[in-house]
């Protein structure tokens, strides 16, 4: 394993241990609204200073964009963590044992080592830009279908932004005509772990951040899948609008979400 994935599984056990001690007694966490139906618990914060001290001992000077404290710049800006201490805060404030930890480097721009880590089932998915991705030591890769025919797609709601409403419906009607199932897991970075697993065939979502797809970004490439925007085009990386999966079901989803394109999300 190369030495900065290393301390990136590391770091994510180290969360990880932080979460699941907390989540035995839920009663005992506080939490805050920081938005329109978005929290952030004292979890979290934990989870992400476990994370980020991990990170700066073996690598003092790197750079690290966390969900929670923002950007921290290092001397060294090619070298940038990005980081979901725990994505499925709400899972984890209400009790649902589905959250994980994210972790990404991305170095000169590309990412190239990803963690996403779910402490209630021990299940560690990572990945190494070209080395390929592996749940617990095992190889993965996505599954082989053809075409969205008995298809189950991942998606998640536009819970933060609901003026997506009715757009969201429209590509969500669309897609479902056509595969076999939806699934609303409520963590985009286990969505994307999970088509790299071939658990999913397919992930979809609007608005997310760089730090709930980047560890996910990679693990679903090395496993097979491609990622693109509503376009078929890098842009998701700014903007947060993506789909997830092997290129055959990618085509697919991406005829079928077209026609309900509007200009606000072609021009997000
Ligand atoms: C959220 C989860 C959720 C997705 C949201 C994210 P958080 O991350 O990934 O599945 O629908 O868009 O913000 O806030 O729980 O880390
Ligand atoms: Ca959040
Ligand atoms: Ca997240
Ligand atoms: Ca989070």
């Amino acid at each position: 394993m190369h030495p900065m994935l290393n301390i990136a599984v590391r770091a994510a056990r180290n969360a990880g241990k932080v979460i699941s001690r907390a989540y035995e007694n839920l009663d005992g966490v506080d939490t805050q609204t920081k938005g329109l139906n978005d929290y952030v618990s004292e979890v979290d914060l934990l989870a992400e200073k476990a994370i980020i001290e991990t990170i700066l001992k073996s690598f003092p000077d790197h750079s690290i964009v966390a969900e929670e404290s923002g950007l921290t710049q290092g001397k060294d800006a090619d070298h940038q963590w990005i980081i979901d201490p725990l994505d499925g805060t709400t899972n984890f404030i209400k009790g649902i044992p589905h959250f994980c930890v994210s972790i990404a480097l991305q170095i000169k721009g590309k990412i190239e080592h990803g963690v996403v880590y779910d402490p209630i089932r021990n299940e560690l998915f990572s990945a190494s830009r070209g080395k390929g991705a592996q749940l617990n030591g095992y190889r993965l890769r996505t599954t082989k279908a053809k075409d969205l025919q008995g298809t189950i797609l991942a998606t998640g709601f536009p819970f933060k932004a609901k003026h997506y409403t009715e757009t969201y419906l429209n590509m969500f009607g669309a897609l479902f005509q056509e595969c076999g199932d939806m699934r609303r897991s409520g963590s985009a970075a286990l969505d994307l772990a999970y088509v790299a697993a071939g658990r999913h065939d397919g992930f979809w979502e609007l608005g997310l951040k760089p730090w709930d797809f980047a560890a996910g970004d990679v693990i679903a490439r090395e496993a097979g899948a491609i990622i693109s925007d509503f376009n078929g085009g890098l842009n998701y990386e700014r903007s947060g609008n993506l789909i997830c999966a092997n290129p055959k079901v990618l085509k697919a989803m991406l005829s079928n979400i077209r026609p309900h394109l509007t200009e606000s999300i072609i021009k997000a």
